[in-house]
């Protein structure tokens, strides 16, 4: 791959931009970027790209054991927003000059930038669907927020679509919830589920506000909240719902903040999934760095057409 240096495809200086925001207008191309803007897009962008486009192989290899053929459908069609969802992120960054064959289809796995949650196996359709309570819900957390905040015009409405589609896979995913857990069996089954989904899901949202600074990110106005606020915004969120539901999850709410109840954040065993000692943060993105169990075969199950059809290489 030949990439055109950044430099000569974002023509702004930084002051045009800030400028240019200043005065209200979105970001609506390459003509409008600055260096820094154009790799703080293309940053979050092949993110939010990654995660939709994993969520598809992951979901689909949990979606074997649906119970019936049209709940098979259901989650069917949740794969294939996802994929439409990935589709909006990787046209964008094509847009934004990278090589989408190369993005998509020739990177390796170890650089795929989707959080470390996804790479533990959905082993049952209880994991399936308490996925689509609580990574949806994170998914959508963060979107709304870029969807509110983003300076980038085409995504920040190509959105609207996007977040819609979100509310109907976390619907999915409590709908299920509800039910399963009538059945005392069942709900042991929940709660083991949640035991292990519910601390990963934390950790999605990032390190701490006081291990890391999000100037460019909110200033350019990439997004609006920082992780913790997103954190607070994805606990308000599920919190009150699996108390609804007699779910035990590891935090509470204290006046207007949740609070998070066990260690953390901790080791975590990936052939048992459970969670271990507490642990610095530097352990966990030693942990993220060296990526899952699921990395490889989800992104070779992906780039699998593209390597027996192409002509490129
Ligand atoms: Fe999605
Ligand atoms: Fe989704």
């Amino acid at each position: 791959m030949v990439a055109t240096p950044i430099e000569d495809l974002a023509p702004r200086s930084e002051d045009e931009v800030r400028e240019h925001l200043k005065s209200g207008k979105l970001v609506e191309g390459l003509q409008h970027m600055s260096p820094q803007y154009l790799q703080g897009i293309r940053r979050i962008l092949t993110v939010s790209a990654d995660t939709e486009f994993v969520s598809a192989p992951a979901y689909l290899r949990a979606a074997q054991h649906a119970p019936a053929l049209n709940n098979f459908g259901s989650a069917m069609s949740i794969v294939q927003d996802e994929l439409a969802h990935a589709h909006i992120g990787y046209r964008l960054l094509g847009d934004l000059g990278v090589d989408m064959d190369w993005l998509i289809y020739e990177r390796p796995a170890a650089q795929f930038k989707y959080p470390y949650a996804f790479d533990v196996p959905l082993d049952s359709w209880i994991e399936l669907v308490a996925a689509n309570a609580l990574y949806d819900q994170a998914g959508y957390v963060l979107l709304s927020d870029v969807h509110q905040s983003s300076t980038f015009g085409p995504w920040k409405r190509a959105l609207a679509k996007v977040d819609k589609e979100e509310t109907f896979h976390l619907r999915h995913g409590r709908t299920w919830l509800k039910k399963l857990v009538k059945d005392p069996a069942e709900k042991a089954k929940v709660q083991a589920a949640i035991d292990w989904m519910f601390i990963l899901t934390l950790e999605w949202f990032g390190l701490p506000d006081e291990r890391k600074r999000h100037g460019i990110q909110l200033e350019y106005g990439f997004k609006g909240k920082s992780n913790d606020e997103l954190r607070q915004a994805w606990m308000a969120a599920v919190v009150p719902f699996m108390e609804e539901i007699g779910i035990e999850v590891p935090a509470h709410q204290e006046g207007e903040r949740y609070v998070i109840d066990c260690a953390f954040p901790r080791a975590f065993d990936e052939a048992s999934k459970t969670w271990g000692e507490k642990i610095g943060w530097e352990d966990v993105l030693v942990r993220w760095k060296a990526r899952g169990p699921m990395n490889e075969a989800y992104v070779s199950k992906l780039q699998r057409g593209y390597r027996t059809t192409s002509f490129r290489r």
